[in-house]
């Protein structure tokens, strides 16, 4: 029990001695501040870490993980983090990043009760109804997961531009791209499913909003 909590200590250690050894400033530049182009928006599983995955440094991306990539639209923490990263950092580019195997995902595609997560499991059993059609004609469940996981990645995506956060940078036009990618953990490779949002000229009519009000 302590071992394995003890070697964290002992990483940290080795990793700072590594990084002012290469750069003896690399923590006083640090320390003043962070002008990161990427907002991430993953999975929480263990196995698909951000910075890693992209070859991206401390400073470089803003990161917000939970259960399945999920962008709830009432959820108080990631709206928080977007309006953060949109309003005050003006990133880039937010990638929302899904990955093949998401026990979320695989969870929320059957009828078996987890208990509490059942009620965030939900809003990924929506994205299902929606595209029930498609995925109901795939036979093999495996293939029928793939899929899952990649349309939950674009519905993400869209509630994304139907935020007013997303929608009031587009306004002022500042630049801001939004992707949907999907990580394979059996291979390492990303892959970018082509369902980027750079405009409210490509939501569906109904999300769309006018100029933000006048306070
Ligand atoms: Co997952």
């Amino acid at each position: 029990m302590e071992s394995s909590y003890k070697k964290l200590f002992e990483n940290n250690k080795k990793w700072v001695a590594e990084m002012t050894q290469q750069d003896p400033n690399y923590f006083l530049d640090l320390a003043k501040g962070q002008t990161p182009e990427y907002l991430w928006i993953g999975c929480s599983d263990s196995r698909v870490p951000a910075n890693e995955i992209t070859g991206t440094k401390p400073g470089e991306m803003f990161v917000h993980r939970n259960i399945a990539n999920m962008v709830v639209h009432n959820d108080l923490n990631l709206l928080s983090v977007l309006a953060y990263a949109v309003d005050v950092l003006k990133v880039k580019h937010i990638i929302v990043c899904g990955h093949y195997g998401c026990g979320g995902v695989e969870a929320a595609m059957g009828n078996k009760q987890f208990g509490l997560i059942d009620n965030w499991l939900r809003n990924i059993k929506e994205v299902y109804r929606t595209h029930t059609e498609e995925l109901s004609a795939i036979d093999d469940r495996k293939e029928r997961l793939r899929r899952f996981v990649e349309l939950n990645v674009a519905e993400q995506v869209l509630d994304l531009g139907k935020t007013t956060i997303v929608q009031n940078a587009w306004q002022r036009d500042q630049p801001l791209h939004i992707h949907g990618w999907v990580y394979d953990i059996a291979d390492g490779i990303v892959k970018d499913l082509g369902v980027t949002f750079r405009d409210a000229d490509e939501l569906p009519e109904v999300f769309r909003f006018n100029e933000p009000i006048a306070i």
